[in-house]
């Protein structure tokens, strides 16, 4: 049964900066003092349900291990495979998973379905991407910046790409570490207005509208992502609209000379990124990687409240 407010991590912009700020703490402490930890088993008894709407690699794989190093357990679902698929209501699903597991990782394209989940779970829910978000992916993305680059507030990040549910979570990122972010998307596939605004509202240091070249001027750090998401359709468009916004050599010079490269993968080489800034020596893309493993265990001990650190 639910004591006290349900700690869910649905999305960066409804938790407070201090709160994030200390999340990301409990993930450097729970990667540096790793192997202390997993001796400790501080998730031991607890049990995560992940529900996989979609294909994943590092989020399936990152959050099974992420159980398994601290001591818990995984179940492996898809939605086809529960009765979710012959129509049982997401809130009946949540109010009975609530009974067995002590949290649930879900990646859904309808973020209105996650809401929902959350609405009416008694157990932490995760947001394991959904068509407009992907947190997790960037607290992987903010620990890497950290890690190579030093406190991320106050430098410079640039974006060029679609503007996808990694970057609206990048956008909030930046309002809640307090951190300047440069965006070039094509105007056709521009991030929605409710964004925009949000992003104005709430001081946020974020430049939209700019192109590749004067998005990534200087910048600390370069990002992009696939131009076709899952989900999306009209793969011929967006891949007309958005070969300019390819990541290659040239693009990346014009960024501070020490910036890094990251991607949240899985690439597409030779679209978004050519295989000379992937495999480059600014490229952090396979720490980015690994970082999901850290970055999520603090995420689950937040979540689970008690259950580490
Ligand atoms: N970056 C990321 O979420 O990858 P997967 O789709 O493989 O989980
Ligand atoms: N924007 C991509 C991210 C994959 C991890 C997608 O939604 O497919």
């Amino acid at each position: 049964s639910a004591h006290g407010a349900v700690k869910h991590f649905l999305d960066l912009d409804l938790l407070p900066p201090d709160e994030l700020r200390g999340l990301m703490r409990l993930s450097h402490d729970l990667k540096s003092r790793r192997h202390e930890i997993a001796a400790e088993k501080p998730f031991a008894g607890k049990v995560l349900a992940m529900v996989f709407d979609q294909p994943s690699t590092r989020t399936r794989i990152s959050f099974d291990v992420a159980m398994r190093q601290l001591g818990g357990e995984t179940i492996m679902l898809t939605g086809a495979e529960m009765q979710l698929g012959r129509g049982e209501t997401i809130a009946d699903t949540a109010k009975v998973l609530s009974r067995y597991v002590d949290a649930i990782m879900i990646r859904i394209l309808d973020h209105g379905a996650l809401a929902e989940l959350a609405a009416h779970a008694s157990i932490p829910v995760i947001n394991g991407l959904t068509r407009d978000s992907h947190p997790c992916q960037i607290m992987a993305d903010v620990m890497t910046f950290e890690e190579h680059k030093g406190p991320i507030t106050g430098r410079t990040v640039a974006w060029t790409g679609d503007a996808n549910n990694v970057l609206t979570s990048w956008v909030q990122a930046a309002q809640r570490f307090d951190f300047a972010l440069n965006i070039a998307t094509p105007p056709e596939l521009a991030p929605r207005p409710a964004l925009v605004d949000w992003a104005r509202a709430n001081g946020a240091r974020v430049n939209f509208g700019l192109d590749p070249e004067e998005a990534v001027e200087g910048v600390d750090c370069v990002v992009t992502d696939t131009w076709v998401s899952m989900g999306d359709a009209e793969y011929e468009r967006r891949h007309n609209l958005l070969r300019p916004y390819q990541v290659n050599g040239a693009l990346m010079k014009r960024a501070d000379k020490d910036a890094i490269f990251m991607h949240c993968l899985p690439a597409h080489r030779g679209e978004e990124v050519t295989d000379e800034v992937m495999d480059g020596p600014q490229s952090v893309v396979f720490d980015e990687a690994e970082n999901r493993l850290h970055a999520q265990k603090g995420i689950l001990a937040w979540c689970l409240e008690g259950a580490a650190a």
